[in-house]
């Protein structure tokens, strides 16, 4: 029933992820099915800890799922090498972070150009590609300033600026008016809704933000890295650690350390026996 979408931009299907502290699991997905249509502005709200970020993170290939699926845009990413999904963000997927993630010593067209000079752009034509999406976020006369001579809402428009300058087709914000005030935030929603309808890129915004979740298109609700039609319909019983994260999936780093801990305690019994028998 679900496969009968070819038009989804985002297909995500049964995605687990589990993160390892050393052998301390901790579950962030478990099981989430997505689609995601072209053209739409879709907000995954949860509470801290619901995965949202981790999602953002996997359906923009720069994290490794543990198991399921994902296509974006057609592409099987979880399929592709490290350069691969280098190649295939810059040129289809545009991030937009709650911390901006400007380049300090660049002015604000210099960290636009930036992303476009990394696509092969020449630099002249990469500046003006870049005085064009300031302009489109209405602070084109602020190019040549620095990020630490911006406001926060300023510094964020950038961002979005620089995630727009290699054309994506998705734009992923991963709490984007976060770190601003309730009315810088409103313009940005604003902003970024004004730019989903007249270019058509799809946005999927992760927030807590009650403005964002107001101006969702489409509201995705995240409990406990599942996805949930109400808050209240977390599904019963709850996961059990080792089925979210099974120990087959420990990274490589601990299985070796385990596996010659097993070693070392092995020895160290044959020792103590051999001794006790010799004694006895
Ligand atoms: N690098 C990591 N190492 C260990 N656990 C992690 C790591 N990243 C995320 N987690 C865990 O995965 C779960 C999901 O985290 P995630 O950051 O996706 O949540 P979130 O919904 O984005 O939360 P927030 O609203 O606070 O940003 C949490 O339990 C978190 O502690
Ligand atoms: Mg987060």
């Amino acid at each position: 029933m679900l496969d009968q979408t070819p038009t989804s931009i985002i297909k995500a299907r049964d995605l687990h992820k589990c993160y390892w502290v050393g052998t301390m699991p901790f579950p962030a997905l478990h099981g989430i099915n997505l689609d995601i249509e072209p053209g739409e502005f879709t907000v995954l709200a949860g509470r801290s800890g619901s995965g949202k970020s981790t999602l953002l993170n996997l359906i923009g290939a720069l994290e490794s799922a543990d198991s399921g699926s994902i296509e974006v845009l057609g592409e099987n990413i979880l399929a592709m090498n490290q350069d691969q999904r280098t190649r295939f963000r810059l040129q289809n997927i545009g991030f937009v972070f709650q911390a901006y993630n400007l380049i300090r010593v660049f002015s604000a067209r210099e960290n636009v150009a930036y992303v476009c000079q990394l696509q092969g752009k020449g630099k002249k034509e990469s500046m003006e590609i870049a005085n064009h999406w300031l302009g489109e976020v209405e602070i084109g006369h602020l190019g040549y300033r620095r990020p630490d001579q911006l406001s926060g809402g300023q510094q964020q428009r950038v961002a979005v600026a620089r995630a727009l300058a290699s054309e994506p087709k998705i734009i992923l914000a991963d709490e984007p008016t976060a770190n601003l005030d309730s009315m810088t935030g409103r313009h940005l929603i604003h902003l970024m809704q004004d730019l989903n309808r007249r270019l058509g890129t799809t946005f999927l915004i992760s927030s807590h933000d009650p403005d964002v979740k107001q101006a969702a298109g489409r509201l995705i609700k995240l409990a406990d890295g599942q996805i949930v039609d109400a808050w209240d319909s977390i599904p019963k019983p709850p996961i059990s650690l080792a089925s979210a994260c099974p120990v087959g999936n420990l990274p490589l780093t601990e299985r070796l350390r385990n596996y010659f801990r097993e070693m070392r305690n092995k020895v160290r019994n044959k020792k103590r026996h051999g001794n006790t028998r010799r004694h006895s």
